[in-house]
């Protein structure tokens, strides 16, 4: 039976160390296999975190010879096998134990944005078009994944002013909902240089920067530059962008 070598990082806040195991090779197996493996023959205390292994809870975020990955949806007759496969956790959140990370930052995150909020005067009705525009934003397995990969807050550790992809993802879905009649805040938005480093590594396909950000981005402008929208406000009181949402 064919073998891999996995290079597992091993180690919590003080420190970690890489060490290798050697996991037999099953037709179909997924890196997350051979850590099961590495945990029920060689190292019962290795933690991995994971739940459903069908790529739908987002739990076993980690990264795979250095990219951000899902360990259930990485196959192993996809890597290079002729020399070992490293596996680290996520870079951009603190490391609990081996490859589980703290990522309760990103749930602070999410309790800053409000939810859902209908206009007062909303007339319940809404389009298909409007439906598909916020549809793809729903997707989210909320992994982490983008927020590990980007690098305001990978290199530049910005958490203290910068939300991330995946909570612009959220934000897009709330600003662009005709019902809704709040203006959100845009969560730091503007240290994003559309690098597309996030839709790059979404397991869910989102298309994050052409379909969240930019229009994140425009709303930002026409909110504070665009002169129309700002004599608009002064005149109507509004706090709002909503006149820029599409009804
Ligand atoms: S496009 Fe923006 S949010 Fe996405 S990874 Fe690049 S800087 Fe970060
Ligand atoms: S937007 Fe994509 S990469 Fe980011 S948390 Fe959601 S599913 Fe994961
Ligand atoms: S274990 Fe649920 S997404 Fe991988």
């Amino acid at each position: 039976m064919a073998q891999a070598t996995l290079r597992v990082s091993r180690g919590g806040p003080e420190g970690a160390e890489a060490v290798e195991y050697r996991v037999p090779v099953a037709p179909g197996m997924v890196v997350l296999d051979a850590l099961h493996y590495i945990q029920g023959h060689l190292a019962p205390d290795l933690a991995v975190r994971w739940n459903c292994k069908a790529g739908t809870c987002g739990s076993c975020s980690a990264e795979v010879n250095g990219r951000p990955r899902l360990t259930c949806k990485t196959r192993l007759d996809a890597l290079p096998l002729d020399k070992p496969i490293v596996v680290s956790p996520m870079k951009a959140f603190p490391v609990i134990k081996d490859l589980v990370t703290d990522v309760s930052w990103n749930y602070r995150v999410n309790r800053r944005i409000p939810p859902f909020s209908p206009a007062p005067d909303v007339k319940w009705k809404m389009y298909q078009e409007d439906v598909d525009r916020v549809q793809e934003f729903r997707k989210c397995i909320e992994c982490f994944l983008c927020q590990n990969v980007c690098h305001v807050l990978r290199d530049h550790d910005k958490k203290d002013s910068f939300g991330g992809p995946r909570f612009f993802v959220r934000v897009a879905a709330l600003e662009m909902h005709p019902l809704d009649g709040l203006s959100r805040t845009k969560l730091g938005i503007g240290l994003c240089n559309i690098t597309k480093c996030c839709t790059e590594v979404c397991p869910e396909d989102i298309h994050i920067t052409d379909n969240a950000i930019i229009p994140l981005k425009e709303r930002v402008v026409d909110d504070f530059y665009d002169p129309l929208t700002r004599l608009w406000r002064k005149f109507s009181g509004a706090k709002s962008d909503k006149a820029g949402k599409k009804a």
